[in-house]
């Protein structure tokens, strides 16, 4: 596990949209996993500057997100459809039929998963995942206690996160309380993972996930498993853990 801190949102934002847009220029027709949540909007910006400029184009991009509340449809301006169309796809070269999000409203559950899954096995599988972390220790919607093993499923989201989330929502009532999550099976068979924190309110779980056990009570922290992952800190983010290891410190 690589660890690079950098000084703030901004860089933060910035390091981790020049590593997608290397992997998109080493290679056009990447195939991206992307996250929702505040963390990456700032990443998304950057990536339509850089497009904006002519050095990327998202043409041949195919992308999996990886996550979708359950119950609402892509229209609704809390689904993560609105918001990757609002962040990112809206505002770049993007072919649709090329981007994958799970169905809120899938009535048959089992087969939107199963399908997922087999879309992302004929893409050839995920080249770059983005992820964040919540403060449990979740990724993607795989909350503590998931199991490891785990593939696309429907997911009861924990309080914690309903909590966390309710700031997007008018109240915590309307948040979803479930949701479709890719599964850590599928998040390690990625190639390459950028993994991004922000603030302190993520300073503990981040020691946590590198420094602690590897447990599905800390689901991130199955990553220190991986042979392929960076994680991307801002300084609050990075307070704890930047006592206990060599991390990179970019200024
Ligand atoms: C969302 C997702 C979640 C978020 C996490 C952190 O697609 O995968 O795991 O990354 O809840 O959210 P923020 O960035 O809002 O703190």
């Amino acid at each position: 596990m690589r660890i690079i801190i950098v000084k703030d949102y901004n860089e933060l934002s910035k390091k981790a949209a020049n590593i997608v847009a290397s992997q998109m220029i080493l290679k056009p027709n990447s195939v991206l996993g992307f996250a929702t949540g505040s963390t990456p909007t700032g990443t998304y910006k950057e990536l339509v500057r850089i497009y904006n400029e002519g050095n990327i184009s998202f043409r041949e991009i195919v992308t999996f997100n990886l996550d979708e509340y359950y119950g609402l449809d892509r229209a609704n301006v809390q689904s993560y459809y609105y918001y990757m169309n609002e962040n990112l796809f809206s505002k770049v070269d993007i072919d649709y039929a090329n981007v994958h999000i799970p169905d809120g409203r899938a009535i048959d559950i089992e087969a939107e998963c199963e399908d997922y899954e087999a879309g992302i096995k004929k893409a050839g599988g995920i080249d770059l995942q983005l992820l964040g972390i919540g403060r449990n220790g979740h990724i993607g919607f795989n909350e503590p206690d998931v199991k490891f093993e785990a593939r696309t499923h429907l997911v009861e989201l924990d309080e914690d996160t309903i909590k966390a989330n309710s700031r997007f929502f008018s109240s915590e009532e309307e948040v979803p309380k479930t949701a479709i999550s890719m599964g850590i099976k599928t998040i390690m068979h990625s190639r390459r993972i950028v993994l991004l924190a922000s603030g302190e309110e993520k300073a503990e779980i981040i020691y946590s996930m590198v420094k602690g056990k590897i447990t599905p009570e800390l689901p991130a922290s199955v990553l220190q498993l991986h042979p392929d992952v960076v994680v991307i800190l801002d300084e609050k983010a990075g307070a704890i853990i930047s006592k206990h290891c060599n991390c990179m410190t970019q200024q």
